[in-house]
């Protein structure tokens, strides 16, 4: 089989790869490392697949230099990594724990020395359980506790992180984790779960100002916008496309991109949605400019019109808006189950420009494909599907950038097979196969494709010169 050609993209285009930390650095209560939510989640019976835990997971934290080494072979510009809040702060706030800070400095130090450029995640979602034990992000002090969190790694790393991303995916920390119950802390909740979507923005602007404060110029925020279709073109799909695009993309890009509240949260979430939680500066502090939107894309999502699951509005989670998802896409899946529709990539993205014009520049901060990886006798992984994937995903960012959306970068999900979350190690998301009895590390023929996709930018951009 031949290799899917490259897509071309700008000069000064960006590569990258992404992790973070619970799914790699395993180390789960070494160093001082206080317990998070995702912790107590994964030891709780029954939540994870197969009861998978993040406690070794790819041993990234003693492996570094060598998953280092891995990506400067890969050849790439940047790696994006999360910082652990509670290997800096084991309680979430307070006693800082010298030993967490000294291991970033490593990661940090060994990335400069390969010539990579270091983007640090603030929260991929392990909160401090000792903050969710006090009302975790359903209370404001959490936002409050975040921001103290992000100035104290700005004034620790600020010198040589130059890109920070505030929050991963605030959609899945607050609905997949407070409403449907699938991620940490696996709770069903309706005002709960509002409440935590608000006060991760504010955390989000609260972190922001912070990390100005230390002098940090390219702070974003990196969300997992939805391309939504309607099932048909009746009023009632045409009505429930439009709360579930208040429920994925509304309640973050309008607060962040337009100064306001969604238009159609009422009629999403009846009176759930206006909250005491919000105080009047608020939209202020959560608008701050910022340098750059990280979006991570996978897959679009097809919706119709549902009954409620709880008739009584007071009784529904705050993912219960009348919505079912179907998929009439006809396409491929990945082992995730995730139809593979790479031209709803170059809609949303078009999407946004045309609707927000305030939205900074992009980056895809993730992308990237779980495939059913084997060790071929000649013991390399031979995956096509992910390989066919990044090309044609990349090419759908080329087809962006030509209909001028402002697109820098592109990090792979993910340089390493590791912990998806509820789903365990059953999902392979790498480049680079993690075998987990030995944890070894063996390249794919995707990482290869990559790696020869980046030199091969270069070498056109030395060409343009
Ligand atoms: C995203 C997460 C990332 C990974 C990918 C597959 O939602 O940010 O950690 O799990 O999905």
């Amino acid at each position: 089989m031949t290799s899917p050609a490259f897509p071309v993209l700008p000069a000064g285009f960006r590569f990258g790869a992404a992790t973070a930390a619970y799914q790699i650095e395993g180390a789960h209560d070494e160093d001082g490392r206080g317990p998070s939510i995702w912790d107590t989640f994964s030891h709780t019976p029954g939540r994870t697949v197969a009861g998978a835990t993040g406690d070794t997971a790819a041993d990234h934290y003693h492996r570094y230099r060598e998953d280092i080494a891995l990506l400067r072979e890969l050849g790439v510009d940047d790696y994006r990594f999360s910082i652990a809040w509670t290997r800096l702060l084991p309680e979430g706030t307070g006693q800082v724990n010298a030993q967490g800070l000294d291991f970033y400095d490593r990661l940090i130090d060994e990335l400069l020395a390969a010539g990579i450029a270091p983007a640090a995640t603030l929260y991929h979602w392990d909160l401090p359980q000792a903050l969710e034990d006090r009302g975790g992000w359903r209370v404001r002090d959490t936002a409050e506790a975040f921001a103290a969190y992000a100035a104290l790694a700005a004034d620790r790393y600020g010198d040589r992180v130059h890109r920070w991303i505030t929050l991963n995916e605030p959609y899945c920390s607050a609905f997949v984790g407070y409403a449907e119950g699938r991620h940490a802390p696996g709770t069903r909740e309706g005002r709960g779960a509002l409440a935590a979507a608000h006060h991760l923005l504010v955390g989000h602007g609260l972190a922001v100002r912070a990390l100005r404060a230390a002098g940090d110029q390219d702070v974003g925020i990196t969300l997992n916008l939805d391309r939504i279709h309607a099932a048909s073109d009746r009023a009632r799909d045409f009505a429930a496309r439009r709360r579930a695009e208040t429920l994925h993309n509304d309640i973050w890009t309008e607060p962040l991109f337009a100064g306001r509240y969604p238009a159609h949260e009422t009629e999403t979430w009846a009176s759930l949605a206006d909250g005491p939680w919000r105080r009047p500066d608020d939209l202020k502090v959560i608008g701050a400019p910022l340098d750059f939107v990280g979006l991570n894309y996978y897959r679009p999502i097809c919706v119709t019109a549902a009954p409620h699951r709880a008739s009584d509005a007071k009784q529904r989670t705050a993912v219960d808006v009348g919505v079912a998802e179907v998929d009439p896409y006809g396409t491929r899946h990945t082992t995730m189950g995730w139809p593979v529709v790479p031209s709803a990539f170059t809609e949303l993205l078009r999407h946004l420009h045309a609707r927000y014009p305030r939205l900074p520049p992009v980056w895809i901060t993730e992308n990237g494909s779980a495939e059913a990886d084997t060790v071929a006798p000649d013991g390399q992984i031979h995956d096509p599907d992910r390989t066919r994937y990044l090309a044609d995903h990349l090419q759908a960012v080329a087809d962006a950038v030509a209909a001028e959306v402002d697109v820098r970068g592109y990090y792979v999900w993910s340089l390493l097979d590791n912990f998806e979350w509820a789903r365990g190690y059953d999902q392979r998301f790498g480049l680079v196969r993690v075998d987990y009895d030995t944890l070894t590390r063996t390249p794919k023929d995707s990482y290869r494709w990559y790696r020869d996709l980046i030199a091969a930018h270069r070498a056109v951009r030395k060409d343009a010169r």
